[in-house]
């Protein structure tokens, strides 16, 4: 209820000239206001203000500047140096009555002067706070509205509402926006013009709403080392006001997760990532097939954000951080996650002269305002990469050593760089060692062959040996030799 008198307090000034002898000045409580000007010929006058029916004496000024003021206004009260306007500073509800002033001049005779004002209240009636998606109903209250008196508002943003598609104003001045966002919280003010003279009226609202949503997908790419950090926390720390614990207005939440039709995955197939048990006090639940870490979640700023570590193509898709309140309120955040990914054609290692393509890919076609850009390894040449943008499949026709090394692919937008992706790519001279082998395989078979050559010409060799030397023998053997003529008998 504090909030609700202490906050609401609207401080209008507005002067009106009324047709009687009144003149009527806006104001709120809790703010401050200036009694109009007054218009003298001479310096030299003295000042009163009187307050109220019983017309106490407020302030006096003598004609040399001595002031004297009520020791119950004193630090509430002060009169301008230069005219003789009264400022009225913590306006209370009490003050909404009237003030007169006198001025009196004795030279060159007595004059005098009595204007009175009349406070009259301005407000505008306390809103609760709201969630986001709600309509915000706003009223500026003005107690006495005279002709030509207009009322507009202005958004936190200090956008005038008549501009403003979400928003109905009324011909009583009451505003109605709707669907108010995270945007909308703030002072809002109604602003009231009469005469060509304007003042303005604040009222803070508070809406609940999750940090702003992203308009464009958050991009990372494959890689063992890539974060992926999805954000969803609230954009204001929830109010004390909201009924009585935070914890227990919230009852429940889940980040889901809808894979990518690129990613391969099944389609369409809502995956439910990580549960968040109401409570007090609350926890999350997470599924840890997926290597997630929700973030701690503070008891004064809850933070529902989402990361993980080692990025894969099979991270591509919509994620949704929705939180539940009372009465099936809910507010959600949904976000897409695109990764960029490289990869060669045949494969990693390429031989010396053959073809090779390069991919860089978000899974699909990248739309019209987005570009890659390809970064080759030192000394890598003969690419047609002058010219812009660059193509998402970079054919090498015949591939050198110098396109070997570390190739990184880049994805930007209009000067900015969203992500980026590297692969090695490995150079090898394999037909070498084909002739290599060719080689030592012929070598292997020449030498066989002369091997059985060899034992084809030593087994004639020896047959060549081994017939004449039978013949001796077979010679010898016949001719058994008998001694001749030897023997005398
Ligand atoms: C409310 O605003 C949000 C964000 O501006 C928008 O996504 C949603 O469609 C709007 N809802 C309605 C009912 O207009
Ligand atoms: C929420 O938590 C994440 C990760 O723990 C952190 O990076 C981020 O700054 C936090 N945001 C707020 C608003 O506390
Ligand atoms: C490279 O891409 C072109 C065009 O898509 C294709 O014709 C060719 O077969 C690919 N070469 C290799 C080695 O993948
Ligand atoms: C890119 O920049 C141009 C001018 O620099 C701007 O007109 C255009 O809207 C920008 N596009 C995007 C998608 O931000």
């Amino acid at each position: 209820m504090n909030y609700v008198s202490g906050f609401l307090s609207i401080v209008i000034a507005l002067f009106i000239s009324s047709t009687g002898a009144e003149d009527v000045v806006y104001g709120q409580v809790g703010g401050t206001v200036t009694l109009p000007k007054l218009k003298w010929g001479s310096e030299k006058v003295t000042v009163q203000w009187y307050f109220g029916m019983d017309q106490k004496s407020l302030i006096f000024r003598n004609a040399q500047g001595r002031e004297t003021i009520d020791p119950e206004w004193k630090d509430r009260l002060s009169l301008s140096k230069t005219d003789f306007s009264l400022i009225i500073n913590k306006i209370r509800l009490e003050d909404f009555k009237s003030f007169k002033c006198e001025l009196k001049d004795f030279r060159p005779t007595q004059m005098t002067s009595v204007t009175t004002f009349r406070l009259s209240r301005v407000s505008v009636q306390p809103v609760s706070p709201l969630l986001a998606g709600k309509n915000l109903n706003l009223n500026c209250d003005v107690k006495e509205i005279f002709e030509g008196t207009q009322r507009r508002w202005l958004s936190p943003q200090k956008q005038d509402l008549n501009k403003d598609k979400r928003a109905q104003i009324g011909n009583n001045g009451g505003l109605t926006v709707m669907n108010v966002t995270g945007q909308d919280n703030g002072e809002w003010t109604c602003v009231v013009t009469y005469q060509g003279r304007e003042a303005y009226a604040n009222t803070p609202v508070t809406v609940i709403d999750l940090s702003p949503a992203h308009t464009q997908p958050i991009y990372t790419s494959v890689s063992s080392l890539s974060l992926l950090h999805l954000p969803c926390f609230f954009s204001i720390p929830l109010p004390l006001s909201w009924s009585g614990s935070q914890e227990k207005s919230i009852q429940g939440g889940r980040w889901t997760f809808t894979p990518s039709p690129a990613a391969g995955s099944l389609t369409g197939a809502v995956q439910t990532l990580v549960n968040l048990s109401p409570g007090p006090p609350l926890a999350w639940v997470a599924n840890q097939k997926r290597g997630l870490d929700v973030s701690a979640l503070q008891r004064k700023n809850l933070n529902l954000s989402l990361s993980k570590k080692g990025v894969t193509e099979g991270d591509r898709g919509d994620y949704t951080c929705a939180v539940e309140f009372q009465r099936d309120d809910t507010l959600k955040r949904e976000m897409r996650v695109e990764v960029l990914q490289v990869f060669t054609s045949p494969g990693p290692v390429a031989f010396l002269g053959q073809e090779v393509n390069l991919t860089c890919t978000l899974g699909q076609p990248l739309t019209s305002d987005l570009e890659v850009k390809w970064i080759p390894p030192h000394h890598s040449s003969l690419l047609p990469l002058d010219s812009s943008p660059h193509p998402t499949l970079l054919t090498i026709p015949e591939a050198t050593y110098g396109n070997g090394g570390r190739w990184r692919c880049e994805l930007w937008r209009n000067k900015t760089k969203l992500t980026s992706v590297e692969i090695t790519l490995k150079i090898e001279r394999v037909p070498m060692d084909v002739w290599l082998l060719v080689t030592i395989c012929a070598a292997a078979v020449i030498f066989v062959l002369l091997l059985i050559l060899t034992v084809i010409l030593i087994r004639r060799h020896r047959q060549r040996v081994m017939m004449p030397r039978r013949g001796k023998r077979r010679f010898c053997n016949c001719q058994d030799p008998k001694p001749k003529g030897f023997y005398r008998n």
